[in-house]
């Protein structure tokens, strides 16, 4: 079993498919992602399944690879529980987490902003203009630079976590270049095409990052690592040169007015 522990899961999969239906019912979505360089062990680790699940999972992965043979599983690393329901980050993460609500406050939004695209009057463009100035200044230049500049560094950035981290934060910018682009044409179609693929770009890369990155992160660094990240990112908040209020009043007027909400609320047709 040992051999298969240090095996890349593409490759184990490949060879045995329904590898990837036993990881599918402990919430480890292999089959998707699209790099596979990720060993057995390390996609074992990064869930912090409880110790009774992984050794089922283990046992159930082994059933499949040697089947008919008593296997011994090795046992897994020793697991800090964590509160039920409850993810507890440290300070710095924590920070992100909180960034991360504001951008989902925008891009829950998006809908509404698309079924109501006026491109045509001052007011519509600017309201497309300041939706992108929040995705550019504040989920990328700012929050973004903060993972890539800062956090990922204190990990093997070749690794398939951080690779797909890196790849969805670049599909994020082509969506910002292609919008800015289908604005500049008046082509409402593709503008809103590019919101909605942003929005669900991102919403998938915040839960991935906050319910498997970040934890698997705090876990393996140290103190004095913890530490130094929370005073990088202070650092980062003293120089970025414009206020995230800003951004949190742009999103708090958009969902208080009325229209918004009715048009959340309402079905296609009766946009
Ligand atoms: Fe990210
Ligand atoms: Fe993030």
């Amino acid at each position: 079993m040992e051999a298969f522990l240090n095996k890349g899961i593409k490759e184990i999969i490949d060879q045995y498919p329904d590898v990837e239906k036993i990881l599918d019912e402990y919430g480890i979505g292999c089959g998707p992602c699209s790099v596979g360089i990720c060993e057995l062990k390390d996609i074992v680790d990064i869930h912090n399944l409880p110790d009774d699940q992984e050794q089922e999972l283990m046992q159930k992965i082994a059933g499949i690879i040697y089947p008919g043979q008593d296997i011994k599983i090795p046992p897994g690393k020793k697991k800090t529980p964590a509160a039920a329901g409850e993810i507890k980050y440290s300070p710095p993460m924590k920070q992100l987490v909180d960034e991360h609500v504001l951008i989902k406050r925008w891009i829950a939004l998006i809908p509404a902003v698309v079924n109501n695209l006026d491109l045509e009057s001052g007011e519509g463009r600017q309201l497309i203009l300041d939706g992108i100035d929040m995705i550019r200044s504040y989920a990328d230049r700012y929050h973004h630079a903060k993972e890539e500049d800062i956090l990922f560094k204190y990990f093997d950035e070749k690794s398939e976590i951080l690779q797909v981290m890196y790849e969805d934060h670049t599909t994020g910018r082509a969506h910002v270049k292609a919008m800015l682009e289908a604005l500049d044409r008046k082509d409402k179609a593709t503008l809103g095409e590019h919101l909605l693929a942003y929005r669900e770009l991102l919403t998938e890369h915040i839960k991935k990052e906050d319910e498997i990155l970040y934890p698997w992160m705090d876990r393996n660094l140290s103190t004095t690592q913890v530490g130094e990240l929370f005073s990088k990112f202070s650092e980062v908040d003293e120089k970025i040169g414009f206020s995230p209020d800003k951004y949190e009043q742009f999103v708090a007027k958009l969902e208080e007015d009325q229209k918004w909400q009715i048009f959340k609320d309402a079905p296609d047709h009766a946009r």
